[in-house]
């Protein structure tokens, strides 16, 4: 996600800003900007793409102060510009933020409805003409103004505001997204996360959710939203920078792992309607009436998020679904054309083959969504429209927040089409909505109790082949946690569909073979462990993925891997976590490089 910093004190703040901004770029950016004030009007500089396009432009403007904000933009609403990285400044306030405002639709509208004119895309922007709106209409003060505004906004944010009525002062509140006070000697800073504050300070203050803050000379002031005040004193961070840019976490893919609640709660948020029993999929009209097929383009992780796709596709709406690895599809003389849509799935949203077979297919007549994770990717340019996952920056190689957060937005597709096409009753809609928006829940759930995987790990490390067995919507679960193991821990692992086993598979199985069954509760279930008791006959060791409470999973397997209950075609979003913290142990059990595997690139922008 983006990144946040700000500073008040006697220093010259560019300098600081700009540095502490340096300190976030691990987690990935499109454009940057800062705000100084020095009592009169603030100084707004903001400039796309890399920092040293920042640092240039500050060079040049030399803007002085000792007040001032800045961010690292990655592109939510609205495509990378200097327009739309922040500060946005709005008469004289000057406001950066991290997150999504859920109802800035809305609120633009009403805005616009006052004669306020917008200069960028994003919902940030919209916040910025609340607090600018509340100040005029006589708020007392910056804290006011803000807690006005913050009133009418719905979503998660980190805010950050500073203004020219009331200068020497910042102002900050969270709800949902990181934000954190360093406190220095007669000088506060702030971030969204703490390698930005280090090298001034290790007594930190982590505001948390619905708290709002005041910065000035004389120190700083925690109230919650309702102006109750908040004493809590700062706490030492012992983390050195490595681990700070991990969150306190060993290694960025343990990050990601634990990012997924966030990344799928910010994927559905302002989409899902779980009271209309709806979703909304954007501007994209996908004309399901019309609908002869739907096609999902991609590869690896993200061709295996294409495959569940199929299953909520069809489950949900009726259509049939294909699913094509983008490098096979793009080569051959595929029949396609104007009645079909083709959704090309990509987390970095420039893999080459995916890119070329939307193409491909477009040139036939096709229309095509894009699903990525980078605003303006070109794969999102290349195709009619765009459902973006709200993942975060990835760092890790090995993909884990991006999948989830591709499935969440291929069940908000589904659930679009389904009610369009007729299959999904207003009830049944409501059904699923509910049951998807309790996702992230579940999966804090899963993280909680799949803990400390490391003597499993131990025990797997030196084998040389793995089984990962699953049917229906789990069999691409059974690949995706197959590859996981392959790219990280460098062991041999397939993934089978469970009902093949028999015919060659099954000629594998001795005592020395670990094979993880993935099999919680659903239709599959009883045809699973028939499959799984073909295993335990030829003495294999079983590590199997169930239902929380499964007795009888526990009794016939050596290792169990506890989900909650799901319904079947959002199991996956579940089943998947124990597979990735599976692998992850196995990879650090034997000392490999987690987070950037051998021979594997991020972005793989070459056939
Ligand atoms: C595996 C992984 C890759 C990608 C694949 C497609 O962990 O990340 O298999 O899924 O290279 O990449 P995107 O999704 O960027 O098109």
């Amino acid at each position: 996600m983006c990144g946040i910093v700000g500073y008040l004190g006697d220093k010259e703040a560019a300098p600081i800003l700009l540095s502490g901004l340096r300190r976030l770029e691990y987690r990935g950016y499109d454009s940057a900007g800062i705000a100084v004030a020095n009592g009169a009007p603030s100084t707004v500089l903001r400039r796309r793409g890399k920092l040293a396009e920042l640092e240039r432009l500050v060079a040049t403007e030399t803007p002085h102060g000792n007040v001032g904000i800045g961010h690292t933009r990655w592109a939510t609403h609205g495509r990378p510009s200097d327009e739309n990285a922040h500060p946005h400044k709005v008469g004289g306030v000057s406001l950066v933020h991290n997150g999504i405002i859920e109802n800035h639709v809305d609120l633009r509208r009403r805005l616009q409805g006052e004669a306020r004119v917008f200069k960028s895309e994003t919902d940030t922007e919209i916040v910025a003409h609340l607090v600018d709106r509340a100040l005029r209409d006589g708020a007392p003060t910056l804290i006011e103004a803000v807690r006005m505004a913050l009133s009418e906004v719905r979503g998660a944010y980190a805010i950050v505001v500073m203004s020219d009525d009331h200068p020497e002062q910042i102002v900050a509140a969270k709800n949902a997204s990181p934000l954190v006070l360093g406190i220095g000697e007669s000088e506060t800073f702030l971030a969204s996360d703490v390698p930005a504050l280090l090298e001034h300070t290790r007594d930190v203050l982590f505001l948390e959710e619905g708290e709002i803050v005041e910065i000035t000379r004389g120190g700083v002031r925690v109230e919650r939203m309702d102006g109750r005040v908040v004493e809590r004193s700062p706490r030492r961070i012992e983390w050195d920078a490595a681990q700070a840019e991990k969150g306190g976490y060993p290694h960025f893919m343990l990050k990601e792992i634990h990012e997924q609640p966030r990344a799928i709660a910010d994927t559905l948020r302002g989409r899902l309607d779980v009271e209309g029993g709806d979703a909304s999929i954007g501007t994209f009209d996908a004309d399901a009436g019309r609908l002869r097929r739907v096609v999902l383009l991609a590869c690896g992780t993200s061709y295996h998020a294409g495959l569940v796709g199929k299953f909520l596709i069809e489950g949900l709406a009726g259509i049939p679904a294909e699913v094509d690895l983008a490098s096979e599809f793009r080569y051959r003389d595929p029949v396609i054309g104007p009645d079909d849509l083709v959704v090309g799935i990509s987390q970095s949203g420039e893999t080459a083959d995916t890119l070329a077979a939307i193409k491909e297919a477009r040139s036939r007549g096709a229309r095509a969504l894009a699903i990525s994770n980078v605003v303006d990717s070109a794969i999102a340019r290349a195709s009619d429209g765009a459902l973006y996952t709200y993942a975060g920056p990835e760092i890790g190689v090995a993909s884990t927040k991006c999948f989830t957060a591709q499935l969440a937005a291929l069940a908000l597709l589904a659930l679009h089409l389904g009610r369009r096409t007729g299959k999904l009753s207003l009830e049944a809609g409501r059904a699923f909505a509910s049951e998807l928006q309790q996702i992230p829940a579940k999966m804090e759930r899963v993280l909680a109790v799949s803990g400390d995987l490391s003597d499993v790990a131990q025990r797997s490390a030196s084998v040389s082949d793995v089984l990962f067995l699953g049917r229906g919507v789990n069999y691409p679960i059974a690949l995706e946690g197959a590859l996981k193991l392959k790219e990280i821990s460098y062991i041999h692992a397939e993934g089978y569909a469970a009902g093949e086993m028999k015919h060659g598979p099954i000629a594998l199985i001795d005592d020395g073979m670990p094979v993880v069954v993935i099999a919680p509760m659903g239709p599959s279930y009883e045809k699973v462990l028939s499959n799984l008791a073909e295993v335990k006959a030829r003495d294999g060791r079983i590590i199997a993925v169930a239902t929380e409470g499964d007795k009888h999973l526990r009794s016939v397997s050596d290792v169990v891997l506890s989900v909650p209950d799901a319904p079947p075609l959002l199991q996956p979003l579940l089943t998947v976590v124990p597979l990735q913290i599976l692998a992850y142990s196995v990879a650090v059990a034997k000392g490999n490089d987690v987070d950037q595997p051998r021979n594997l690139a991020k972005s793989v922008t070459v056939e």
